[in-house]
């Protein structure tokens, strides 16, 4: 099953202007363009031609996308020509949805409903961004860190507390048949950027999330307490941050960011605040992201691996990502190749074709 019945965000909307981009999803290239009027149309990056990538080519002052070999050209539907031989029939590229939301462009198959679109509204939260980092990791390695938090105080300097009180971390997981939901609560290790949203020292970090796989993500929901647990501070962010495979060993991050802001005077700055939530959480990833190099070959099977309490999340992700996700075992997308990286594919095709 293609994983493009769902929408995937796979560029943010800013980042495509008159030049086509191509992405990468699951180990298929598509090409973005805006058309004539505005808006963004995709393809499947391989021109019916001679297989040339279309994003190579221009767009046309018509907006339609221009093959950059031959001239060949597309609308939005994939209709195609060649300017060449005008008379020449069955000249169409294979044609993507594209959908642009939430500050992003979202990809999937030309059929699938509308309603499959993620909504990340959430009552008394409004927007603050979105960005993208690149993990150079396989999907499920990227899942497993999100999956814990026990790794805050090695991998972390900002959210999140110290070394010092792991002990005292309190932590639930709770398994459904279609989503995971985890909770931690520990003292908030003292950090600059955490006072500007009103968090006093000693007070409790709060972070519960769900991991969904209609696509693949993990929707963060951060708040801070006083250490009764009692009162809320006035800033809770909500980051839905989405795990897009592009190919077997890259994963593109794409986060979006709201915050809801219960103060006057926060309120009054929440420009400024919300381009700071952005940049705390988006540090906070890349600091996963450069951590996630050393881990990037750990094997999908945890057979051997002595988990402790913080992982139990980590195999019934695992087992949604293959039941729900892929629609197939880690096994069996093995066995055609989804799972190797690019260059090793290429070495196996020329192999076959020596045979
Ligand atoms: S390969 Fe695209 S026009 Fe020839
Ligand atoms: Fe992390």
């Amino acid at each position: 099953m293609s994983v493009t019945r769902f929408f995937h965000p796979v560029l943010r909307a800013s980042e495509l202007q008159r030049r086509p981009v191509q992405v990468r999803l699951d180990g298929e290239r598509y090409v973005l363009w805006r058309d004539a009027s505005g808006e963004a149309a995709a393809l499947v990056d391989r021109c019916p031609h001679r297989a040339a990538p279309l994003s190579a080519g221009h767009v046309r002052a018509d907006g339609r996308l221009a093959c950059g070999y031959h001239g060949w050209s597309f609308d939005r539907r994939g209709q195609g020509g060649s300017p060449t031989q005008p008379s020449l029939t069955r000249c169409d590229a294979a044609a993507m949805q594209v959908v642009e939301r939430y500050g992003a462009l979202w990809l999937a198959a030309a059929d699938v409903p509308a309603e499959r679109m993620p909504s990340l509204e959430r009552p008394g939260f409004e927007a603050a961004g979105v960005f993208v980092e690149h993990f150079m990791c396989p999907l499920h390695v990227a899942l497993d860190n999100f999956s814990e938090d026990e790794h805050t105080p090695w991998v972390h300097t900002r959210l999140g507390w110290t070394q010092a009180d792991v002990g005292s971390v309190a932590y639930a997981a709770s398994n459904y048949d279609d989503r995971t939901e985890v909770r931690y609560r520990a003292v908030q290790r003292p950090s600059a950027l955490s006072r500007f949203f009103g968090v006093r020292p000693g007070d409790h970090f709060h972070n519960a999330w769900v991991t969904r796989f209609d696509p693949v993500r993990s929707e963060y929901l951060i708040h801070w307490t006083d250490p009764s647990g009692e009162v809320m501070r006035p800033a809770q962010l909500f980051a839905p941050i989405f795990m897009v495979p592009q190919e077997a060993g890259s994963t593109l991050f794409v986060v979006f960011v709201l915050a809801k802001l219960d103060n006057p005077w926060l309120w009054r700055m929440r420009h400024l605040v919300g381009r700071g939530a952005m940049m705390m959480i988006q540090r906070e990833i890349r600091d996963d992201a450069v951590f996630i190099r050393n881990v990037a070959d750990t094997p999908f099977s945890m057979e051997g691996m002595r988990l402790g309490k913080f992982d139990k999340p980590l195999i019934h992700n695992h087992r949604l990502l293959e039941k729900l996700y892929w629609g197939e075992s880690f096994a069996e997308r093995a066995a055609r190749g989804a799972s190797r990286l690019p260059v090793d594919r290429t070495r196996a095709e020329a192999g076959s074709t020596e045979a």
